[in-house]
């Protein structure tokens, strides 16, 4: 029986998920750290938090022999090391906004068409591309120090083998990567004046280029998987492998996924597009605060309230919140608005409203954005006849039911929803051979378990007024 080990670098915390070939969890771990926002728009991590987290969660599952590891985390953020391999300073993350300024320069230097033709994407400040070019442009000592620059689970990557190494999902979001055909820009790199010798190589996801170091926890001579940024890794444990498969994951982000099996760009620059785990190509529409959104209503307007209890109160409101509509870009956002000075807003309050109200709002604002980013995937042909919910917010009924009754599909949820986790996990075992391929891994493993079916409830209007707001408020969240 193989016994698989993944672990996956969030934001707000580490998680390990030990499984054996059948797909049956074994054990797993978790461990929190902070974020830091030194400023306003800033988001920043220590990359030392994430290796004693991902100590934590070892010493929890407690085994030290594995046959495979496969590695997830939160995708686009920068780990600057210099020529000892020490982290010269705080790790920038996804969900930073720092960096509008920057995005606006690469477009300038490599031409608007060009960059959205070679990465797939549109310069967005979360990034790692842009971040490179700030800390060039306003930490110039810093940057004169660095030899190599890390995406957060290739740094434990390093920790754990002592190679510097990435693959192709998460090389897709640093925004140098040439995403059709699987390798870094030479032309990005060459316009940009960034050297090749920064950035680790590139392999598949189900490969894996190095072995686990002496001296760990883990016994040495594990192979280490390529692993998955967390989007493409939550695919694989969610079976979204192959087109006809939309799952949409509530964690801090909030994404709906969709597997391509060409490299289809979004003509219009909205939708993501980037190498997916299973050497094909993935569409996603990524929202910046979703569950993260949640969280900061509960720890400021929540009164010590539970998300249980929130949920409740949202569901004693009617549908439409009353007419009060929350808009959930507390981090700005990037679809379908790629807008680092989006905000977030309450609208339409009166007296007759209370907290039931603006928990509801908030519930069907994030719910709404999703739904912006469902229609970025429709406008592309993905369409399903179910959607795959994963992530925190599938626990709750209330939410599954909004969602399907905004998608118009039935909402299902995983008997394995152990997040990104399960499918770095799952990434090993294709790395050395438990399964031929990522998709005959996801047939076996992959099981349904709940299923939620639309209503008939009309949100109609209340998503009308929730799109009107942004479109109307956007001059105003400019202004400076
Ligand atoms: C995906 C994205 C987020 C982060 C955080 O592009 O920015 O989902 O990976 O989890």
């Amino acid at each position: 029986m193989a016994r698989l080990l993944g672990i996956d670098v969030g934001t707000s915390g580490t998680k390990a998920v030990l499984i054996d070939d059948t797909g049956a969890v074994l054990a797993q771990a978790s461990a929190e750290y902070p974020i830091s926002t030194p400023r306003p728009m800033w988001s920043e991590q220590d990359p030392e938090h994430w290796w004693q987290g991902v100590l934590s969660c070892l010493r929890q599952i407690g085994a030290t022999d594995v046959d495979a590891v496969g590695l997830s985390g939160q995708m686009h953020g920068s780990v600057f090391l210099d020529e000892r391999d020490r982290v010269i300073r705080p790790a920038i993350l996804w969900n930073d906004q720092r960096t509008a300024e920057e995005c606006a320069d690469i477009d300038r230097i490599v031409g608007p068409e060009r960059v959205r033709e070679i990465t797939g994407n549109p310069p967005v400040t979360g990034f790692q591309a842009p971040k490179i070019v700030w800390l060039r442009k306003h930490e110039p000592e810093a940057f004169a120090r660095t030899r190599s620059i890390l995406l957060p689970k290739d740094y434990i990557r390093f920790r754990l083998t002592g190679e510097k190494f990435t693959e192709v999902s998460d090389a897709s979001g640093v925004g140098l990567f040439d995403v059709a055909r699987r390798r870094w820009s030479q032309e990005m790199l060459a316009a940009l004046d960034l050297d090749p010798a920064l950035f680790p190589p590139a392999v598949e996801s189900f490969e894996a280029p190095s072995k686990t170091a002496p001296g760990g926890f883990l016994r040495a001579g594990i192979p280490v998987a390529g692993g998955g940024g967390d989007q493409a890794a939550g695919a694989v444990g969610t079976g979204a492998v192959s087109p006809g498969v939309v799952s949409a994951s509530l964690g801090t982000s909030g994404v709906v996924f969709s597997a391509l099996s060409a490299p289809n760009r979004d003509p219009e620059g909205v939708a993501q597009m980037f190498c997916h785990a299973n050497g094909a190509w993935h569409a996603m529409g990524v929202v910046l605060s979703c569950g993260g959104a949640l969280r900061w209503y509960r720890d400021t307007l929540g009164a010590g309230a539970t998300y249980e209890d929130l949920a409740r109160e949202a569901s004693e409101a009617e549908p439409g919140a009353g007419g009060v509509t929350f808009l959930p870009y507390l981090t700005g956002e990037r679809c379908p608005y790629n807008d680092p000075f989006a905000t977030a807003a309450f609208a339409g309050l009166t007296l007759a409203h209370s907290r039931r109200e603006m928990s509801r709002a908030v519930f069907e604002g994030i719910s709404f954005a999703l739904l912006d980013c469902m229609g970025l995937l429709r406008r592309l042909g993905a369409e399903a006849d179910e959607v795959r919910v994963t992530g925190g917010g599938a626990k709750s009924a209330f939410w599954l039911g909004l969602l399907a009754d905004l998608f118009g599909k039935p909402c299902v949820t995983l008997e394995h929803d152990e997040g990104p986790a399960y499918g770095a996990a799952i990434l090993g075992g294709v790395s050395v051979g438990v399964w031929p391929t990522v998709q005959a891994a996801c047939a076996e493993v992959v099981r349904l378990r709940g299923r939620v079916e639309p209503s008939g409830t009309e949100y109609s209007r209340a998503y009308e007024r929730y799109r009107a707001l942004y479109a109307e408020a956007a001059p105003w969240m400019h202004r400076r």
